[in-house]
């Protein structure tokens, strides 16, 4: 039998997948030793027989989880609804993860009231069509400047009012003295599954898909 192919978004989501993975009984320690390798086998334990002996874990960028997804290279991924609400795609996405949560929010310098004035305003962020569909949404036209990182830095040197992000902690606007004006959507990690992997490999899925789900409600009970 094939083993599940699980794309997961490398770094902190994959540290947390890798967590939840722990917790169900797999063994991970190809993954925690892994070196530059980016495939690894993730071995089930027993009450997961159904879905083999292993598991594959892919590690790639997190809008590449969602191509290899859609493709059907890799049968589930693991990534945020960051990245989802920015590029979209045709997946199931399956389980709300509970890790991975920022938000993203519309954030200007200290003092400048956004809203205010008549003339068009000028947005910077990684998140074109996030920015585009929030100011669609309240009939707001606005100026998209696509920023690679660091986004912060746009409203500070004048290239943009302002910058819609991702926000965690808050931090990195603190520090650079902006603030929050709104927030635009909750963040946190999916998992996504492949539409015809879904139909095909049903049992097996829906088993492992199950028992993460099983999982997951432990943890927000033991909170
Ligand atoms: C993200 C985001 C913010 C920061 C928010 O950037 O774009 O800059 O984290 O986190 P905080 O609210 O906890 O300060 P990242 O570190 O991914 O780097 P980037 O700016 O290069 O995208």
């Amino acid at each position: 039998m094939k083993p599940i192919r699980i794309a997961l978004t490398k770094g902190r989501l994959e540290k947390d997948t890798v967590g939840l993975f722990d917790q169900m009984g797999m063994d991970t320690t190809a993954v925690k030793e892994k070196g530059r390798r980016l495939i690894l086998p993730v071995t089930l334990p027993e009450d997961l027989s159904g879905c083999g002996q292993v598991i594959e874990v892919v590690l790639a960028k997190a809008a590449d989880v969602i191509t290899y997804v859609e493709h059907g290279v890799c049968d589930l991924g693991v990534v945020g609804k960051d990245t989802i609400a920015e590029y979209g795609g045709s997946f199931y996405e399956v389980l709300d993860l509970g890790f991975g949560r920022c938000r993203f929010a519309l954030a200007v310098p200290e003092g400048k009231d956004f809203f205010s004035g008549y003339t068009e305003k000028t947005i910077a962020s990684k998140y074109p069509n996030v920015s585009r569909s929030y100011f669609d949404g309240k009939g707001m036209d606005v100026r998209i400047i696509k920023i690679e990182g660091s986004v912060e830095l746009a409203p500070l040197l004048g290239l943009s009012d302002g910058i819609v992000d991702i926000v965690e902690t808050g931090s990195t606007l603190k520090e650079n003295g902006l603030r929050v004006v709104e927030d635009v959507m909750p963040i946190s990690a999916r998992l996504i599954v492949n539409m015809a992997c879904m139909k095909l490999r049903k049992r097996e899925l829906e088993q492992l898909i199950d028992q993460m789900e099983k999982t997951l409600e432990k943890r927000r009970e033991t909170k």
